[in-house]
């Protein structure tokens, strides 16, 4: 049963049970209704408490069912909700832990809240390109006033309980539990004197009676569409969400929800909030892997080791300290770490000085950094991670060091972005416990962490790894073994693309404006002078000798030639001024472009928006594709996933390999022919990877 029904006295407890997070599924929608029909029907019991067994309340609408009839399944959840707001018997929610979406939706139905401190409350649907669409939007603002509800229900950001509680003459919570552990008793001990204070029949509160107004609508509701229309640009539910609130100021309850639920509808039929499921769910199934289970034991990691303490090796420290767990840093010099641990410092201090940092936070983090020269200080490390330079002579030596010295069982990784991990792990006796752990940059902000699995790493380091990134808040993807992995390999043949497209007529601003507009953060060009254009450069001069008939537009070399490797010269693609990163096309690289197609014979044609878009975004799916066949990405999920945490990606249009599924993988499939006709272009890459010939054949998708 999906939600248990007890008796305490006087009082029924329904306790959905419907792990992990109580989702209020098809099964649990009915149980809460039959246990409300049992104590509607039994006179010895005088009110009803409704709680969540387990780790939440409940986390709201269960996501799986969206989409499939059960989701609309009577009873459905504003039916529940109306039967548990309509009981003649008073009920209390009982909150802890996590009360989202539905499930603080289904609170407001009930006629009194308790709360246990440290609960985290959202109406998190906007997430998902929704909005709240059992209430919420209408009976929210009336708990809490129009401003903070708006702000909940537009942002979908979580709340603890006691900060809510604060609100001035809010009606969310009628009282606040001492504990969690206390909850149920003291809930079940309140839904008893309510009882006996509505006995005589006195009305019990319901929020749909309460006024709901904002003194300064006009004013206010359009000061908040402007805000949101500034913040929102793809994603069309913020802007409904706006809607929903004012038609609780301006509609009577019933027409208020049946606004809401309109508007639920039109949202949950748009490709973006598919997307945005698409990528709730993809997010979470990243973490498992096909072969590694549940009951693969962990290793325990109280103590970090990073050797380099340069770009990576700082950034990468800083996610264990913030999570505090203690990170020893080796270097060759002194300097080197004094010049590492600089910088770290400089980082809190700007969080700091920002008001995102307490000091004391910062003092207590870099309390928990110590550095060392010597490599048996590394010795009791449980996890030791290597960012050298990338060159593997470097890397053998620093793998053989570690390999003599530390303990047994301690995880060894490299953070390397283009190195075989195979052979870094051949340079130990352990090649078990050797795995890449590939952070992006900057590594204390970007949320992608790729987890590379050599071809003898144990099951129990991968599973361990991807438990930690999850406490150090990276969002971890497993990848084979290959030039690349998954990330970096698809976005050189994005970046071979721009390239080829500048060649045939296109600017570098024409190219990033296309894609960005498409919804990417930032378009290749941007991306190159960010990164530095010298990283492309080497990867080129490399690919010359192991793959000379790689074809790559030319133009790229001959603007590092001239020294214009990005933002840290001041210029790449683009003119920076000193300091500053907004990028200013640039006359001298127009100029070179140009003589490069004159040399080369090339007459410029223009080339479309669409065309733009296709090109690179197809380039990744292409690619993708193979990589999928060859089993370097477990699922096509998570390569949205890399693409989207890790490349900028807009979320809402899902990642390439779900947007492919979107726009049709046979329609794919015929751009990409069409491109392999033109001269310019590498045919030999457009030839679709037969994985997604297959399932063009099949009429199948990616996902
Ligand atoms: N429905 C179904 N499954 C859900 C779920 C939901 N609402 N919320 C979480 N889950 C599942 C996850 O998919 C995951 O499953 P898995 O173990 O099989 O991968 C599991 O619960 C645990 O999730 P997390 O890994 O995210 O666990 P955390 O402890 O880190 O976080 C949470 C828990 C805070 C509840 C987080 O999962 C979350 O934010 N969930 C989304 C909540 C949400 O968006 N609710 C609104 C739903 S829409 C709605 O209610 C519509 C209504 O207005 C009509
Ligand atoms: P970096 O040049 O900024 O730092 C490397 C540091 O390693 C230097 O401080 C150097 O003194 C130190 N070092 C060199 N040899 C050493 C040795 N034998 N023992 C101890 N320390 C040594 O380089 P960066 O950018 O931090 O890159 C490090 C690694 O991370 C490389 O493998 C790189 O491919 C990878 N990487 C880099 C990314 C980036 O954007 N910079 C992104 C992802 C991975």
């Amino acid at each position: 049963m999906t939600a248990e029904y007890k008796v305490q006295g006087e009082v029924a407890v329904i306790s959905m049970n419907n792990p992990p997070v109580n989702g209020l599924g098809y099964d649990t929608r009915l149980g809460i209704v039959q246990g409300l029909d049992k104590a509607l029907a039994d006179s010895s019991v005088r009110a009803v408490v409704i709680t969540g067994a387990g780790k939440a309340f409940s986390g709201g609408a269960d996501i799986r069912e969206f989409g499939t009839p059960k989701a609309l399944a009577e009873p459905n959840l504003r039916s529940v909700i109306a039967a548990v707001e309509a009981s003649e018997k008073p009920v209390v929610a009982a909150i802890h832990s996590v009360a989202m979406g539905g499930g603080l939706e289904l609170a407001l139905g009930c006629h009194y809240r308790i709360a246990a401190p440290g609960a985290q409350i959202a109406l998190p649907e906007v997430k998902l390109g929704l909005l709240p669409g059992a209430g919420g939007t209408q009976r929210l603002p009336r708990a809490l006033g129009v401003e903070p509800a708006l702000n909940m229900i537009v942002s979908g950001e979580t709340i603890k309980s006691e900060m809510l509680a604060w609100v001035p003459e809010q009606k969310l919570f009628d009282k606040m539990a001492k504990s969690a552990d206390s909850l149920l008793e003291e809930a079940v001990a309140l839904a008893g004197k309510m009882a006996a204070k509505h006995a005589d029949g006195a009305p019990l509160p319901r929020l749909r009676d309460l006024p709901c107004s904002h003194p300064q609508a006009d004013a206010y509701f359009g000061f908040a569409r402007n805000m949101i229309e500034n913040m929102a640009k793809n994603y069309p539910a913020p802007l409904k969400c706006l809607d929903a609130v004012i038609a609780a100021t301006q509609q009577k309850f019933d027409d208020g929800m049946a606004t809401e639920r309109r508007l639920f509808s039109e949202l949950m039929v748009t490709p973006e909030s598919a997307a945005l499921r698409h990528v709730f769910f993809a997010q979470r199934a990243a973490s498992k892997i096909p072969d590694v289970g549940k009951d693969v034991p962990l290793r325990e990691i109280r103590k970090v080791a990073v050797i380099g303490a340069g770009t990576m090796g700082g950034g990468i420290a800083m996610n264990f300290l913030n999570a505090g767990i203690p990170v020893t840093m080796l270097e060759v010099k002194q300097e080197a770490l004094d010049r590492g641990v600089g910088v770290m410092r400089k980082n809190y201090e700007a969080r700091v000085k920002k008001g995102r940092l307490k000091q004391d936070k910062l003092d207590e983090r870099m309390g928990l950094l110590s550095t060392t020269l010597d490599y048996a200080d590394l010795k009791d490390a449980d996890l030791v991670i290597e960012a050298v330079f990338e060159e593997m002579g470097v890397k053998e030596k620093v793998f053989k060091a570690l390999d003599e010295v530390m303990k047994d069982g301690s995880i060894l990784a490299s953070n390397t972005s283009t190195l075989d991990v195979n052979k870094i792990a051949a340079f130990t006796r352990r090649p078990q416990d050797v795995v890449g752990l590939h952070f992006f940059s900057p590594a204390n902000v970007m949320p992608l962490l790729e987890v590379v699995r050599g071809d003898k790493t144990a099951k129990d380091v991968l599973a361990t790894v991807m438990k930690l990134a999850k406490k150090i808040r990276k969002t971890a993807v497993v990848a084979g073994v290959c030039d690349g992995f998954i990330g970096n390999r698809m976005v050189e043949q994005y970046v071979r693309q721009a390239g080829f497209m500048v060649d045939e007529g296109a600017s570098p601003e024409q190219v990033d404006k296309a894609i960005e507009k498409f919804g990417f953060a930032m378009g290749p060009f941007r991306m190159g002078d960010l990164a530095g254009n010298d990283i492309g450069w080497a990867i080129r001069k490399r690919r010359a000798k192991e793959n000379p008939d790689m074809k790559y537009s030319g133009t790229a070399d001959l603007l590092c030639e001239m020294g214009r490797f990005g933002q840290k010269t001041n210029a790449g693609w683009y003119d920076y001024a000193p300091g500053k990163r907004k990028p200013i096309p640039s006359p001298v690289v127009a100029e070179m472009i140009e003589k490069y197609r004159k040399d080369q014979g090339i007459t410029p044609r223009k080339i479309s928006e669409r065309e733009i878009v296709e090109r690179l975004v197809y380039s990744l799916v292409n690619e993708g594709a193979h990589i999928l066949e060859e089993g370097i990405a477990n699922k096509a999920s998570d390569i949205d996933v890399v693409y989207i945490f890790g490349y900028g990606f807009p979320a809402w249009r899902g990642g390439p390999m779900h947007y492919a599924d979107h726009v049709g993988l046979f329609n794919v499939v015929a751009a990409m022919k069409r491109f392999a006709k033109n001269p310019m272009d590498d045919a030999r890459f457009w030839q679709p990877a037969p994985l997604l010939a297959r399932l063009v054949a099949e009429g199948k998708t990616f996902n």
